[in-house]
């Protein structure tokens, strides 16, 4: 058996047109969404990421602001930006990319942010919103792993997912968005001991370690569905992911490819966030 393809790439697409359409209808009242991203420093990959954003704002009709800063940057610096953002009515949503320079505390940044133009969801309050249920902002890339699911028609309840790693931006946040759908969850890390019979009973299996190939044939369950969110950047310059493609396909009922899965969702779901936030100060 061949696993089917989740297209993150496709259904990225898709929902993207929806946007536009929607966010042409919101501009007819006058106001349109806006996102502020900032950049603190000169880091490529953030560059590129940061552009993409940008990229994906103009083509639906979100105005964005996208701000360098140097790397010298203070924190103060960045705070009283921030603040001027929070104030700012043209903005919805409310950006700062990551990684920052040491000389900076994420956790002051992060916490800067007013929870309402939050659209990375990393803000506690928002955090916390997700764990008991409450509407907030969801965290971009878990949130697109729910929605690649969802557009299979796979059923989560009841369901055994297992996700290995548990950071705060992917691991720790998509077990949390599946058990609120019910899912039975377990997470593995790098102390686990007993891995592979863990990962092996999974249904759905979440893979968001950071290393290349990690996840092979001996990892996954006959037709478990296996989301793989690894973006590694090989010595050749090529893509890979966090599962080696061609074992798990050959075992698995469902598989995102990298690239073309995860990774076109995390930004369509930031889109999906500002456009929600501009609508409840519409309200
Ligand atoms: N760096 C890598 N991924 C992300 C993300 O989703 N949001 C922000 N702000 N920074 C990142």
């Amino acid at each position: 058996m061949t696993a089917e393809l989740i297209s993150g790439k496709e259904l990225a697409q898709q929902k993207r047109e929806d946007m536009k359409a929607e966010v042409e209808q919101l501009a007819r009242t006058g106001a349109v969404p806006g996102l502020a991203v900032i950049l603190i420093g000169e880091d490529p990959a953030s560059q590129s990421y940061v552009k993409a954003k940008e990229k994906a704002c103009n083509n639906i009709g979100i105005h964005s602001v996208v701000q360098r800063l140097p790397e010298a940057t203070t924190e103060q610096e960045l705070l009283a930006e921030i603040d001027r953002l929070n104030e700012d009515e043209t903005i919805h949503g409310i950006l700062v990319q990551l990684p920052l320079p040491d000389h900076i505390s994420e956790k002051a940044v992060i916490e800067s942010i007013s929870p309402e133009k939050d659209v990375d969801g990393f803000h506690p309050i928002n955090i916390g919103r997700m764990m008991i249920g409450e509407e907030g902002f969801l965290p971009c890339t878990p949130f697109g792993i729910v929605e690649m699911i969802k557009s299979k028609g796979i059923e989560i309840s009841g369901k055994h997912v297992v996700v290995i790693g548990r950071s705060n931006i992917v691991g720790k946040p998509v077990g949390q968005l599946l058990l609120n759908e019910h899912a039975t969850v377990t997470y593995c890390h790098s102390r686990t001991k007993n891995m592979k019979e863990l990962t092996k009973q999974a249904d759905i299996l979440i893979v968001a370690v950071g290393i290349a190939n990690f996840v092979g044939s001996d990892y996954i369950k006959d037709d478990a569905v296996v989301i793989d969110v690894g973006v590694n950047r090989l010595d050749n310059g090529k893509l890979c992911g966090d599962v080696k493609f061609d074992e798990a396909k050959e075992v698995a009922s469902y598989l995102t490819p990298v690239p073309g899965g995860v990774g076109p969702m995390t930004i369509t779901m930031l889109l999906h966030n500002t456009i929600q936030s501009f609508k409840r100060t519409q309200k």
